[in-house]
């Protein structure tokens, strides 16, 4: 009766072994007939039961059992230890001798290409192109832009102010004022550059971003120019014709002022979650420069006037490139900017 018992434990135990396909199906097999609480230990436990010229006959048949089970364990096991092994060494093969893949070359971040672009066609157009400071001063960021400290305009933007009075610049607008002031008219320029706002940082808000202001400052100068320079730049952008559209918008250096809209490059104007449903992106900011800008800088309002428009470069290379988080562009990190 044991004797059986343990006939059959041998061959279901192989059979099991031999069935194994990983090595934990193997190792499950093993704890099954021969753990602590396995089949053999459950059968050495009836060896008490036996006639006592039965036990060492039937000792030998269990220590047989117990030596071909283990060894046949052994056996299946060093082979599935070395298939592992051999399939690490095809996986993770290297040929040291090939030449070394060499130093990656960098590439120009997606702000610096569409600047570089942009910087292109207006240099085309005769536009100058200023740089200005980082670190304002509160005359040239706020009150020569018609934003007297008593102005809520000033609140529109949350300045980092320095303890010395200084702030950094909150937009590049003062850029005009320093261009106007060192070339005088006719004037044509553009300022890119890094703009700072104490924002709090989300997907869609950065503390520091990335503007590109213009100005032209001639005799004549009307709102049928600056439609003109604006789809000029922005089909130039978008690498095809745009529809625009200007609404009023209220800033303090420019009168009239707008906020002017393009028709959405998605659904053509039909309506999309893009624009969301209303056919037309808020793109760029933009006006005929107050007369009281001109006069602050030494300009005649009687004799020159002019257009100027602040584009937000990042918000641009973020609609351009479809990028859905602003904190992307800042974050240095290669997986994003090998894309570019
Ligand atoms: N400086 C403004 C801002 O950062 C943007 C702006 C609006 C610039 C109208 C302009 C303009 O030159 O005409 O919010």
């Amino acid at each position: 009766m044991l004797d059986s018992r343990l006939e059959e434990l041998r061959r279901a135990t192989l059979a099991a072994f031999a069935s194994a396909s990983s090595g934990q199906d193997l190792e499950a097999a093993r704890v099954e007939a021969l753990g602590r609480k396995g089949t053999l230990a459950q059968i050495s436990k009836e060896f008490g039961k036996l006639a006592p010229e039965e036990r060492a006959r039937f000792g030998k048949l269990l220590n047989s059992v117990k030596q071909d089970l283990e060894s046949e364990y052994e056996k299946k096991n060093r082979w599935f230890e070395e298939a592992q092994l051999a399939e690490r060494l095809a996986n993770e093969w290297i040929d040291v001798t090939l030449p070394a893949p060499g130093v990656r070359p960098g590439s120009l971040h997606p702000i610096t290409q569409l600047q570089d672009e942009i910087e292109d066609l207006f240099t085309s157009l005769g536009f100058a192109v200023l740089d200005g400071p980082e670190v304002e001063t509160e005359e040239h960021n706020f009150d020569a832009l018609n934003i007297p400290p008593t102005h809520p305009a000033r609140d529109m933007q949350d300045t980092f102010w320095l303890s010395n009075g200084h702030l950094l610049r909150t937009h590049t607008s003062p850029v005009q004022v320093r261009g106007m002031r060192k070339l005088g008219p006719p004037l044509r320029m553009i300022a890119p550059g890094r703009v700072f706002r104490n924002e709090e940082v989300d997907a869609s808000h950065e503390h520091t971003f990335y503007q590109l202001e213009g100005m032209m400052i001639d005799r004549d100068v009307s709102v049928a120019n600056l439609i003109y320079f604006m789809k000029t730049l922005l089909s130039s952008i978008f690498k095809r014709d745009v529809t625009v559209r200007l609404r009023p918008g209220y800033f303090p250096f420019v009168e009239p002022g707008f906020e002017l809209d393009i028709q959405c490059l998605i659904c053509s104007g039909a309506g999309c979650p893009v624009c969301k449903q209303s056919g037309w992106v808020e793109l760029l900011p933009c006006g005929l420069v107050h007369p009281n800008v001109l006069r602050m800088s030494g300009i005649d309002p009687d004799e020159w006037g002019g257009f100027a428009f602040g584009l937000g470069l990042t918000r641009l290379a973020m609609m351009r490139y479809g990028i859905d988080d602003i904190r992307q562009l800042q974050s240095g990190d290669l997986r994003f900017l090998n894309q570019f």
